[in-house]
């Protein structure tokens, strides 16, 4: 039998007898007697391979017993079953390699737990702890669920553009990229000299461009960076997040809530299914009774309100928030987290919002006075989803349109696909990044991105 080498693979085929050969960081070393024990992890997975170092290794006295947290090593030797607690097998080394030191005296990463505001100050180390270590592998698996569930059900990827020069939100938050010297000075459009010759940005979303390929392919889905310029220091907010936007021709907004309730609950069966061990270490040591509360989400079917009927419901609490609730005021955090968490102790789907608080795109209901707009809501976070039926009638949009002072000529493109074979269509975005904090419980939307992005900080 071929060597194996990712403790991941090591430890879940158990191959007694058979030499092994493990690459990894060290965790920690224990010395007993004439015996070493070495607890050996290469990120695969969130145990560690349990390594017994003799005496008569060559290096034993010149090299083992030096080793200390954070050197890197290649192991080769033959798994044995451990009569230690904790683990079924060992590694009985025949080989210890040293591939690099790990200074014990500036090495930041020690075995006690560390705050996980320390941990971001060493971004480029904290993919070496268990709960980074946990978060990355989760984020992977969730990556590869959302572009399984969205085959499955026949939707098509495009790539929309980072740069662009529209601005899907129109709330003016987008960074501009711009090769101009910061004097530059130009009468008239400071732009026309730039590299694209008009204002262009990073994208603060996909859907405009989704909506072509939607009126072309009928399911599609946009999965990419996305970023804002808004100045939110929260637990929620990155200036730089992945947002997942389906966008699906010949579908109304109950298409497009029963889309999205299938798709979060297709992802959280696949990471229960998936990464069990990772959610054991999070409903232990994070976020106590996480994987019943997936398990809820997964099975029980989420909760519908209008946002008249939200409104009412917060009015009628007797919590004090610190933003009074009124129709026509948009809901804050704490209003969505009482929606899920107290109300409906279940996802809620707020549909149905006043037009005023929603981006000019959104399909006018008949009213007047809201759109067909829908949020959903979970618990610990707030919103995790926004999406709408988007607006297919010319007139009507060219109107809104308009009215939110988007320059017509501009957005001619989006205009024309309403006037040629226009369909009804839907869609939704979904945060990514909030989605690993809820399926992970982490309290801080910093913790389960790799290198977060957020006003004043960009380290590396
Ligand atoms: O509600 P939003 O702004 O919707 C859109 O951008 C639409 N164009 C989506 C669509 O219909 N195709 O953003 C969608 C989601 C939010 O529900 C939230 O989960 C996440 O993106 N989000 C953020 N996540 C992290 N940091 C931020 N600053 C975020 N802003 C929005
Ligand atoms: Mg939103």
């Amino acid at each position: 039998m071929a060597e194996m080498t990712r403790i991941s693979e090591i430890l879940r085929q158990q191959p007694l007898g058979e030499l092994v050969e493990a690459q990894g960081w060290l965790r920690t070393r224990r010395d007993s007697g004439s015996l070493t024990f070495l607890e050996l992890n290469d990120g695969s997975c969130l145990a560690s391979l349990q390594i017994l170092a003799e005496e008569g290794l060559v290096n034993y006295a010149s090299e083992v017993k030096k080793l200390s947290t954070g050197c890197s090593l290649r192991v080769r030797g033959r798994l044995v079953a451990s009569p230690a607690k904790g683990q079924s097998v060992e590694v009985r080394a025949d080989s210890i390699e040293v591939l690099g030191w790990a200074d014990p005296e500036t090495y930041p990463l020690q075995k006690k737990r560390h705050s996980f505001e320390f941990l971001r100050s060493i971004a480029h180390l904290r993919p070496r702890t268990n709960a980074l270590g946990a978060v990355a592998r989760i984020r992977s698996a969730l990556n590869f669920a959302i572009h399984s569930f969205f085959r499955e059900q026949g939707f098509i990827l495009v790539q929309t553009p980072i740069i662009t020069t529209s601005d899907c939100e129109g709330a003016g938050e987008m960074f501009t990229v711009t090769t101009l010297a910061p004097e530059h000075g130009h009468k008239g459009d400071p732009y026309a000299d730039d590299f694209f010759g008009r204002r262009a940005g990073l994208t603060v979303s996909g859907q405009l461009q989704a909506e072509i390929f939607a009126l072309s392919h009928g399911r599609v889905y946009t999965f990419g960076p996305t970023f804002r310029a808004e100045n939110s220091n929260t637990s929620r907010h990155l200036a730089e997040f992945w947002m997942l936007e389906p966008e699906m021709a010949f579908c109304d907004l109950r298409g497009d809530m029963e889309m999205a309730e299938a798709m979060i609950k297709a992802l959280i069966a696949s990471v229960l299914a998936e990464c069990s061990e990772d959610l054991v270490l999070f409903d232990q040591h994070v976020a106590k009774g996480l994987i019943d509360r997936l398990t809820q989400v997964r099975d029980c079917p989420f909760v519908h309100l209008t946002y008249t009927e939200a409104v009412a419901e917060l009015q009628r609490s007797r919590r004090e928030f610190a933003f009074p609730v009124q129709w026509g005021t948009d809901l804050q955090a704490e209003h969505e987290r009482y929606l899920c968490e107290e109300v409906a102790q279940a996802p809620v789907i707020v549909t149905n919002y006043p037009e005023a608080i929603k981006p000019f795109y959104m399909r006018l209901d008949d009213d007047g006075r809201t759109v067909a707009a829908m949020d959903i809501l979970v618990a610990g976070i707030g919103e995790l989803v926004g999406g709408s039926q988007r607006e297919e009638r010319y007139d009507v949009l060219a109107r809104r349109m308009a009215a939110a002072g988007l320059d017509l000529e501009q957005y001619g493109w989006y205009l024309d696909l309403r006037r040629f074979g226009s369909v009804p269509h839907a869609g939704f975005g979904l945060g990514f990044d909030r989605l690993v904090q809820f399926v992970t419980g982490m309290q801080n939307i910093r913790d389960v991105i790799p290198f977060p992005r957020t006003p004043g900080s960009a380290p590396c």
